[in-house]
């Protein structure tokens, strides 16, 4: 079974306050999304392997760890995914970002990928998935398949806020994967957005509605 890992550093949850809250602008909130997966992606991070390499300090010649090449691939699901990218990006500045757009066709109501570009090499990649609002779990189920089905072994899952529901199909559909978040919230409402929640976090990044 793969992890949830809640992390509830107190600068995590103070911004997510600030960030859940209706009268939070759009500037402000991207600022505040970049800032927590910021944050988060520190903690995300956490295994990444080390290798020793030989330096000289202004005194003397010494062993010290840098990250081992390890390639990384952060992949936003679109559109909301998109507000983490900046934060992470930061602190893994090599990372390749590629991108998973998907819809929900209204009849047979399955999720559609309408965009993919992903790095080449993905299938070689530990990848990292952004989708700030993990309500059904649909895109992120759909996304991570997409992404398995061309190669990828090694998944994590980061998300702003979870529902109990949205978290049961990840473990359900893929046990491998561990998913990390700033908050679980209570439930799904039956617009299938997440209670408290933030509302539509694509629509509060980009001002639109
Ligand atoms: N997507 C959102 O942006 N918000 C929700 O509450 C659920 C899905």
């Amino acid at each position: 079974m793969g992890k949830v890992i809640t992390i509830d550093h107190p600068l995590i949850q103070h911004k997510l306050t600030l960030i859940r809250d209706k009268n939070t602008g759009s500037k402000d909130f991207r600022d505040l999304v970049k800032e927590v997966s910021l944050l988060m992606g520190y903690e995300v991070t956490r295994d990444l392997p080390l290798e020793e390499i030989e330096i000289e300090t202004p005194v003397c010649t010494t062993k010290s760890k840098v990250i081992s090449g390890k390639k990384l691939g952060i992949i936003p699901i679109l559109r909301a995914g998109l507000g983490m990218v900046d934060g992470i990006l930061q602190l893994i500045p090599a990372a390749k970002v590629g991108h998973v757009g998907l819809y929900r066709d209204p009849e047979t109501l399955e999720p559609v990928e309408y965009y993919c570009k992903l790095p080449s090499d993905v299938e070689e990649r530990d990848l990292i998935v952004l989708d700030p609002m993990l309500a059904t779990g649909g895109s992120a189920n759909a996304a991570i398949q997409f992404l398995k089905n061309r190669g990828a072994t090694n998944i994590k899952l980061v998300c702003l806020i979870a529902s109990p529901e949205g978290v049961k199909v990840i473990q359900k559909h893929h046990d491998d994967v561990d998913i990390y978040v700033a908050s679980i919230d209570e439930k799904l409402n039956d617009h299938a957005y997440i209670v408290p929640g933030l509302g539509d976090a694509g629509d509060r990044l980009f001002g639109t509605k």
